[in-house]
């Protein structure tokens, strides 16, 4: 450990002192013609968020190297400095103190040096032990092969990290004859992680065949990088696994810790974005850092199919240990439901997750995610519903919140659990059942929910709701969000998401919460055992033409035992 900090420092010594190493990277400025966006946006905006993570203009995907350094928060993130479609990636860069409000730089890494000239995609920072950032990224070589760079501030006084310097002898791992990488698949370092033998290890997304792989190499330095002869882990017929992320969970604690924390007291998970399906799974298990290999837990699904982070549209996703708050935070991607031609003439696609706080749940057996307690600052003008019942086939408009821009909290309870539909056991994809047995369907307990960003005479809505059914031996509970009457606009995307939630409607009440924001309903159910997100886009249901409402269109009643929603301030990102 002493030796390898040692060794990085006079690294770094010399990258700052020797004139001769910088002006390697006399090329780094800012490359005017990256600056000038071809695109003009519309004036006419209906869909940009306001308290969701957004540039002014143009594409976004992957969250990047996200990271707290002297207490101040970075969000680096792919972005298409040129337009509203993918191409020309640099990593865009904003600071905040909240992780709410947020102020733009320059772009902190473009292509700039041999190793990264056809692109600049994804990669994580790790945090040195005496608290310096690192950035390890992918960059596209002049042969179009995917290898990995180290990039770090030029100016570690400066809290901003506004620039930063890349390594002359970058790339630091590339595919080869020898180690058999395929150059097109090998992409999106992890946060490295240090183990108590005082080597650092770091994965890399990869695949052989349909075989999705987690590449682990090893470093004492940080800078010369040894392929490990086996993965950390890879799965069959999963195909290409993007944006590896592989961190440690407290055991019965919601704190956050470390990546490189050890000890009985912690799980281990592994998430990855599976390229072929564009869903992400994570699974929960042991990581045995003698052998290097990560074993996830007796009876884990390694496929979209097992857990999910979120089960609408969430990508790429990454989360950092924020050591100013002890806790672990997610950003994820959400992309767009619409058509490219519709994106161009907005000027703009994508946009960032609420960042989420992330757990392990006391069963131990699935992650836990909520909003960010910042956001609540967020918070103004709020409505209360008293406690009532919902008599089945009924709704209740709620007014006095701007519904298009709101958090709403509601909690369900459901007495008469007799009553349930019997679950086919043939019903097995939530998903699917959400599409089949969409709000309009009638059951009998459930669909109760919210429909949000509604018209005044319901023509769009987007439902987010739940159905009770009897299961085999216990009652299963289905959360779905339903965008099949979301727009009349029949360009977009209306797939309907769905998600079992792990909750006992004997005992808990059902808790749902939803962001929402204009184009986005991020829905979390259970308290966060199940999260959905969405986009929307309706002609009708804009700003204040939007309405909220709670609705039960099941046969049975169910009581609301407290609701509030919030009209949400805009925070300051672009
Ligand atoms: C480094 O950043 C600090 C704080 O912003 C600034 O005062 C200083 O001038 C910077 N140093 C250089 C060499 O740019
Ligand atoms: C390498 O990956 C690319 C991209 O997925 C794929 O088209 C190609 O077939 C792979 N090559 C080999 C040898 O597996
Ligand atoms: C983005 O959205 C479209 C349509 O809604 C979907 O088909 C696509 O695969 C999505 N995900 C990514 C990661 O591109
Ligand atoms: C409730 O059910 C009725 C009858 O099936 C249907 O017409 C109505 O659209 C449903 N409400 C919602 C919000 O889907």
């Amino acid at each position: 450990m002493a030796i390898s900090s040692a060794c990085f420092f006079f690294f770094l010594c010399s990258l700052f002192l020797s004139h001769g190493v910088l002006e390697l990277e006399a090329s780094h400025h800012v490359d005017q013609n990256l600056q000038v966006s071809s695109t003009t946006p519309s004036k006419y905006q209906p869909y940009r968020t306001s308290y969701h993570f957004q540039p002014p203009k143009n594409w976004i995907n992957d969250p990047n190297g996200p990271m707290v350094y002297r207490g101040i928060y970075h969000l680096m993130y792919q972005y298409n400095p040129k337009g509203a479609v993918w191409g020309h990636i640099v990593w865009a860069h904003s600071t905040s103190t909240d992780l709410v409000n947020w102020t733009p730089h320059d772009p902190a890494i473009y292509p700039s040096q041999p190793s990264d000239i056809n692109g600049c995609w994804s990669g994580s920072t790790t945090i040195m032990p005496w608290g310096t950032p690192v950035i390890l990224y992918t960059g596209i070589n002049p042969q179009n092969q995917q290898v990995q760079n180290l990039a770090m501030p030029k100016n570690l006084s400066d809290p901003y990290l506004i620039e930063w310097v890349k390594l002359p002898n970058n790339p630091l791992m590339a595919p080869s004859s020898l180690n058999q990488i395929n150059a097109s698949s090998f992409r999106d370092p992890t946060t490295a992680w240090l183990g108590p033998d005082g080597t650092w290890r770091v994965l890399i997304g990869s695949k052989t065949d349909r075989r999705g792989l987690a590449i682990l190499y090893r470093s004492k330095d940080f800078i010369t990088w040894i392929k490990s002869q086996q993965p950390l882990h890879s799965a069959k017929d999963t195909g290409m696994w993007e944006c590896p992320d592989f961190f440690p969970v407290l055991i019965n604690s919601k704190l956050g810790v470390d990546t490189s924390t050890l000890g009985p007291d912690v799980k281990h998970v592994l998430k990855v974005s599976l390229d072929d399906t564009k869903y992400e799974y994570y699974t929960i298990g042991t990581y045995n850092p003698d052998k290097d290999i990560y074993v996830p837990d007796h009876g884990s699904v390694e496929s979209d199919l097992g857990l999910r982070y979120d089960y609408g549209k969430f990508y790429a996703s990454k989360t950092f240990f924020d050591s100013l708050k002890n806790r672990r935070i997610l950003w994820g991607w959400l992309n767009e439901s619409s058509i490219p031609a519709d994106d161009i003439k907005k000027g703009w696609a994508g946009v960032q997750a609420i960042p989420r706080t992330i757990w392990l749940d006391k069963s131990g057996k699935q992650l836990v995610q909520w909003p960010i307690a910042e956001i609540e600052k967020l918070r103004g003008q709020q409505v209360h519903l008293p406690q009532q019942v919902l008599k089945g086939g009924l709704s209740l408009e709620v007014s006095g919140v701007t519904a298009a821009q709101a958090d709403v909290v509601i909690s369900f309870k459901v007495s008469d659990l007799g009553k349930a539909e019997v679950l086919d056991p043939s019903w097995t994809n939530p998903q699917a059942l959400c599409s089949k047995k969409s709000a309009s369907v009638k059951g009998s307990l459930g669909p109760f929910g919210l429909l949000v960003l509604a018209s005044k005479g319901l023509q769009e809505y987007t439902a987010v709701f739940y159905r009770i059914f009897k299961g085999q031996n216990k009652y299963v509970v289905l959360m779905c969000s339903d965008q099949s009457r979301s727009s009349l606009n029949n360009n977009n995307d209306k797939t309907s998401y769905g998600a079992f939630l792990d909750v006992d409607p004997v005992h808990e009440e059902l808790s749902l919460r939803s962001l929402i924001d204009h184009s986005i309903v991020e829905s979390f159910g259970g308290g966060g055992k199940a999260v959905i997100a969405a986009r929307v886009y309706p002609t009708l249901a804009i700003d204040g033409k939007a309405n909220l409402h709670v609705f039960n269109n099941g046969t049975e009643n169910v009581k609301i035992t407290s609701m509030s929603a919030w009209s949400m301030k805009k925070a300051q990102i672009s």
